[in-house]
């Protein structure tokens, strides 16, 4: 099976790995590197033109690891530019902004251009993916909160981390275990170790529970069309019940989830006759 090894350099330990940076135009990716590798924060927009390439060198456990960081430009202008760079990467940081809804719900089709640009190499699971949910600093204009971001991330098999360029937040710890993932994954043969996916829940259960998070009413979070029957309300309600019942769902936010589905129920039979 083909897998995303990194080139070892001629003294063993030492490892050369490439990572990229996704998401929307703005959300902080720069910024995010930036902080980490110049430990400084820059308030004023650059727009990324491109890519930027830069390289740092990090200490995992013994072995020394030189990380190619290639930052792409999130505006869809520039796809022609990245489209070439997505292949044979080790790692990927997912950005989005947690003030900006669209910016996390885009991170499904940053997913979907890097599988199409990378073809028939698309090999997802030897790729260490961190979520980054940005700009945590900016309190009251969040309006994607943590267990939201989390469930998209850990459904996946993907690490999440609450992140500020701008204070620093969450910035080394989310780029230590990003580094030390990548080098387990080299040492595992290229495969991303199988602990990491093992979250206990499904990803049909977390998508169901972001599906209901987001749905209009009480029809919608049901599936059902407007002016369904007694018995289609039901039949949606039971299976739901069953995905998502406390006690066989441990996703987070199942619980919520499934008072929501109770009442949209209740609230619906009341007004069908
Ligand atoms: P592109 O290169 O266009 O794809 O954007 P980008 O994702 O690289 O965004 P960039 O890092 O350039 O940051 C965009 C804007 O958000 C800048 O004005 C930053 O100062 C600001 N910013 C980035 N991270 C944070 C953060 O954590 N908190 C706050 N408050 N602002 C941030
Ligand atoms: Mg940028």
């Amino acid at each position: 099976m083909e897998t995303n090894a990194p080139k070892r350099r001629d003294n063993k330990k030492s490892l050369r790995v490439k990572v990229i940076s996704l998401g929307n135009a703005e959300v902080g990716k720069s910024c995010i590197i930036k902080r980490y590798c110049e430990k400084r924060f820059v308030p004023k927009y650059l727009a990324t033109i491109g890519i930027d390439y830069g390289v740092t060198k990090v200490q995992v456990r013994d072995r020394e690891i030189k990380v190619n960081i290639f930052d792409m430009a999130g505006h869809p202008f520039f796809y022609e530019v990245r489209n070439e760079f997505y292949k044979d990467s080790q790692g990927v940081l997912l950005v989005y902004d947690v003030g900006l809804r669209e910016s996390f719900d885009a991170l499904d089709s940053w997913l979907g251009e890097m599988k199409q640009e990378m073809g028939s190499q698309a090999n997802m699971d030897s790729i260490v993916f961190v979520v980054c949910a940005n700009k945590v600093d900016l309190t009251k204009r969040r309006v994607v909160d943590e267990g939201e971001g989390r469930l998209w991330a850990e459904s996946r098999g993907f690490h999440y981390f609450e992140t500020s360029a701008q204070s620093g937040e969450g910035i080394n710890e989310m780029f230590q275990a990003f580094f030390s993932s990548i080098t387990d994954m080299c040492e595992n043969g290229g495969k991303r170790p199988a602990t990491e996916v093992s979250v206990g829940f499904t990803k049909e259960q977390a998508d169901t529970i972001r599906r209901i998070r987001n749905s209009k009413d009480s029809w919608d979070m049901l599936g059902v069309k407007p002016g369904a029957t007694r018995e289609e309300v039901n039949k949606a309600y039971r299976k739901l019940a069953v995905l998502l019942h406390p006690d066989k769902c441990v996703a987070p936010g199942s619980e919520d989830a499934f008072k929501a589905v109770v009442n949209a129920r209740t609230s619906l039979l009341k007004n069908i006759k």
